[in-house]
């Protein structure tokens, strides 16, 4: 593949060679082999489970064509894991994490990708069942520009939603031109929180477009923030009713009086914006708390309130795989072996740069989109419900008041219960291509937290006929409500369907390869588990029970403390003034932004300091 600094090289080196460029760049289109990844450093690999892996970059500037050779213009990331069973038919899921600017390897490697980190060494990660990758093709993208392993120079970052349109249309016309066999593949966008503003846009903009033909099918949005003045408003009553605050206590009549503020705010205020300054002191009045631990301020993990953390990061640092996630993206070979070396600078889970750039306060809620896109397409609302940032009585509240296909609500529909594996897993309610999921006993990362049950939940709405499925976890036994799965045949009747191998020699080599060295891993893993026995398997079920905590005692610990020390983050600045600090700067910044010259910078100037409210 050509990366950027590679052209550079050439029009540095040789007019001749320029000109041959120059003449073949319209129509070049790197090869779908060009983007293949064998394997990846640190993460070990299964013969049982094999992983076909592309990645790299894709241009999402629309007017690529006029750029001069010189301008760094939008380039972004994906990573795409292809299906390893065949369902009854294939399948592609584009997903996106939120922020603005948090990059989507957050979902690759801790939510619905196929791997998860070992809960032990620095940066070894494993294959494990609950991936959303089992049956269904799961690209993971990193956008906008900026985000991730995604690069454009800064004066290009994304300041409204429809240059954040174009953009994805751009990178998704770019990416049927290297794989078009997926350009009649049942698409789905899905993702969580900020991407709640994303998902319904760009599923807007897909519908709407006259040259991009997008077999678009349905979208899924968890946790997603997607009407501000509803979730804004419902801070206090999520608060009530989990118990975080009582009425007239202390903290209540904080948040009160700050939701008060923000009602006066948005009374009169036509527009429903994704962000409203004056609504955000809420979450921080209910984040707070008065405790002192080891001399450290303690507040609750906005994004699952079973847990506790030190102020200010109150969550910012959790889950505790996030420390282990960041080393192994910043390994070079590992970089290179994602073919995302042309990101200069190293991978950040978020981008407070990015995010600045984007105009939240100007930008109308994506539930102004929403009706529009019911009217084509089903849309999955889900939602952990140990949440506070993007909690599910907002989304309930939201749904309440949403007009969409001739009615407002839900209506009369029945929501039904929902078993997975025999264990109550939620509740699930469908009224007019609209299905909201509230799922027990999770976060906002719920697929972090209950993997087999988001995956469950994903195959249902995208209507996998589970008869047809031999093999692996879409046999896991589930119902909603009297509606349960079929009996599968039994386990020695199944027969294996692992999808057809790579085309090319070099794939197959490389594959082969892979599979050699997963094998000896794999062999060597079985010494260690040998010598060691059932204590080391002990403490990974331990590790896993540790996610779902069962008690009072287990819920309040702390699961990221020890990760948090050392990390520069500096906790003695209080959360308030962070915040303000950072709109300070902001205007500054957008005054200051207009007469600086184009430079290609990535944002490592990203301060360390600020940590916004509404990442992942
Ligand atoms: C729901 O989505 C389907 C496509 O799945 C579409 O044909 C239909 O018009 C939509 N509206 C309603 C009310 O079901
Ligand atoms: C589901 O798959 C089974 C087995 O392949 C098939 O007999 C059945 O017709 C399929 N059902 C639907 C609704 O397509
Ligand atoms: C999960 O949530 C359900 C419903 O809220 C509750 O009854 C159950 O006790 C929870 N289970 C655990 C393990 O926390």
């Amino acid at each position: 593949m050509l990366t950027l600094p590679s052209i550079r090289a050439f029009v540095a080196l040789t007019p001749l060679l320029f000109s041959l460029s120059a003449w073949a760049a319209p129509t070049d289109i790197p090869s779908a082999a060009s983007f293949y990844i064998p394997s990846i450093p640190y993460i070990h690999q299964n013969a049982e489970h094999p992983l076909r892996m592309y990645g790299g970059h894709l241009s999402a500037d629309p007017n690529q064509a006029l750029a001069s050779s010189t301008d760094v213009t939008p380039h972004l990331y994906f990573f795409m894991v292809k299906n390893r069973r065949v369902a009854d038919k294939e399948r592609i899921v584009f997903w996106f994490n939120g922020g603005p600017g948090c990059s989507s390897f957050d979902g690759a490697m801790m939510e619905v990708g196929p791997w998860r980190w070992d809960g032990k060494s620095d940066h070894d990660f494993y294959v494990k069942e609950g991936g959303w990758e089992e049956y269904t093709t799961m690209v993971f993208v990193d956008q906008p520009a900026g985000t991730g392993f995604s690069y454009t120079s800064t004066d290009k970052y994304v300041h409204t939603i429809d240059v954040a349109q174009q953009n994805l249309l751009e990178f998704l016309r770019n990416f049927y031109l290297v794989f078009p066999e997926y350009k009649n593949v049942d698409t789905y966008l899905a993702g969580e929180s900020f991407a709640g503003q994303w998902i319904p846009y760009f599923a807007d903009a897909i519908l709407d477009s006259k040259t991009l033909h997008v077999p678009l099918k349905g979208i899924a949005i968890g946790n997603g923030w997607i009407d501000s003045k509803a979730q804004y408003s419902s801070y206090l009553e999520y608060a009530l009713k989990t118990g975080l605050v009582e009425e007239n206590d202390k903290k209540w009549k904080e948040a009160k009086h700050e939701t008060d503020k923000c009602l006066a705010k948005t009374e009169h205020l036509k527009e429903n914006p994704m962000s409203i300054k004056e609504c955000s002191g809420i979450l921080r009045a209910l984040m707070e708390s008065d405790k002192v631990v080891k001399e450290k301020k303690m507040c609750v993990n906005i994004y699952d309130i079973r847990l506790e953390d030190t102020a200010p990061a109150c969550g910012m640092n959790w889950p505790p795989d996030m420390p282990h996630v960041t080393s192994i993206l910043g390994q070079q070979e590992v970089v290179s072996a994602l073919h995302a070396s042309a990101h200069p600078g190293a991978w950040k889970e978020c981008r407070t740069d990015v995010h600045r750039a984007f105009h939240e306060e100007t930008s109308e809620s994506a539930s102004s989109v929403l009706p529009r896109v019911l009217s084509k397409i089903p849309v999955l609302i889900f939602a952990g419900d140990q949440d506070l940032i993007c909690n599910y009585v907002g989304l309930e509240n939201m749904i309440k008041a949403l007009s969409w296909n001739g009615a407002t609500g839900l209506g009369t529909v029945q929501t039904q219960s929902w078993t997975v594996n025999s264990a109550p897993a939620g509740t699930w309610v469908t009224s007019r291509n609209l299905t909201y999921a509230k799922i027990f006993n999770a976060s906002h990362m719920a697929p972090f937290d209950v993997p087999h049950v988001t995956h469950d939940m994903i195959l249902r709405f995208m209507g996998v006929n589970f008869t047809a499925i031999t093999d692996g976890s879409a046999r896991i036994p589930s119902a909603l409500g009297n509606d349960a799965k079929p009996i599968f045949v039994s386990e020695h009747e199944a027969k294996p369907s692992a999808v057809a191998p790579a085309k090319s020699p070099q794939q197959d080599k490389a594959m082969w390869e892979a599979y050699y060295n997963a094998g000896s891993a794999a062999l060597v893993l079985v010494l260690v588990f040998l010598v060691i026995g059932t204590f080391v398997w002990c403490r990974l079920r331990r590790k896993r029970t540790v996610q779902l905590p069962e008690n009072a005692t287990e819920e309040s610990i702390p699961l990221t403390s020890s990760m948090r020390q050392g990390n520069g983050i500096d906790e003695e600045e209080g959360l308030v003034s962070r915040k303000g600090k950072d709109r300070a700067r902001d205007n500054g910044r957008e005054a200051g932004a207009a007469s600086e010259p184009p430079i290609f910078e990535v944002g490592d100037s990203d301060d360390e300091d600020f940590k916004d409210t509404r990442t992942k």
